[in-house]
């Protein structure tokens, strides 16, 4: 997916996005402090909003291919199991019972499955929203903090899950986290984000580790957390 010349005024904030390249099977990160304009890019490439300008070529994907996972998920009023399966309802495609199963058996959630969905915690319905966008084999999945009220050994789960994916059936995936040490573990690239504009992009190597930008720098000066986490500063 190419990315070109993109603006949107909000308000007082202006995401405006020369160029931005999303390599197919690739996982992205998308990082940069609060207001920088994550969740804005994301809904465009959703096309749940409209750009002021500038244009995003899909290569070839369409609206059914692409999905996104917020950090307030939405639950329809039903079961687990409904919710699960929606997005194959939607798409008419007749659910395996037992494939989503396995998927709320993977993430723990198989003796919930015919609990009301909203009555599930926020953790909980985080990993639901996690499964969910990945049951119809979408080929562009947003996931937007999504990760971010899960403990430490469900984000562990849905790194794995993520990394599975990868080997068996690569999707292209834009993952937009805080938590740096997993936008390390799990992305190819990296792309960094400031008051609207994409100030830097490379690998989490060349990013987080040795990022050029003063501010990349900054910005990772203040995120205590990874270098408590990992010792190899710049
Ligand atoms: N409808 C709106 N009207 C006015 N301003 C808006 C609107 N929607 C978003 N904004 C502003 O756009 C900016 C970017 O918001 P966005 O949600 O994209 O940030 P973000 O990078 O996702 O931040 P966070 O890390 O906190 O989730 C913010 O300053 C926000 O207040
Ligand atoms: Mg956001």
């Amino acid at each position: 997916m190419k990315i070109s010349r993109l603006q949107k005024k909000m308000g007082d904030f202006f995401l405006n996005i020369d160029s931005m390249k999303l390599e197919p099977g690739k996982v992205h990160g998308l990082i940069g402090s609060n207001g920088c304009g994550k969740t804005t890019l994301s809904k465009l490439i959703m096309g749940i909003l409209t750009p002021d300008s500038g244009e995003i070529d899909y290569e070839g994907l369409t609206p059914r291919d692409i999905t996104m996972t917020s950090q307030k998920p939405y639950m329809l009023h039903d079961t687990v199991y409904q919710n699960l399966i929606y997005p194959l309802t939607v798409r008419g495609i007749r659910p395996d019972e037992k494939e989503a199963e396995q998927w709320l058996s993977r993430c723990g959630l198989l003796d919930k499955k015919n609990q009301y969905a909203r009555s599930l915690s926020s953790g909980e319905q985080q990993k639901l929203s996690f499964i969910r966008a990945m049951i119809f084999h979408p080929k562009l999945i947003i996931v937007d903090e999504t990760l971010s009220n899960l403990d430490p050994d469900s984000t562990e789960l849905f790194e794995k899950l993520i990394l599975e994916q990868q080997e068996q059936e690569p999707v292209t995936w834009i993952v937009i986290s805080h938590q740096l040490v997993h936008i390390r573990k799990i992305c190819d690239r990296v792309n960094f984000l400031e008051k609207g504009r994409l100030l830097a992009e490379g690998t989490p190597e060349e990013i987080l580790m040795h990022p050029s930008h003063p501010s990349v720098r900054e910005f990772l000066s203040k995120t205590e957390i990874f270098y408590q986490n990992d010792g190899d500063t710049q």
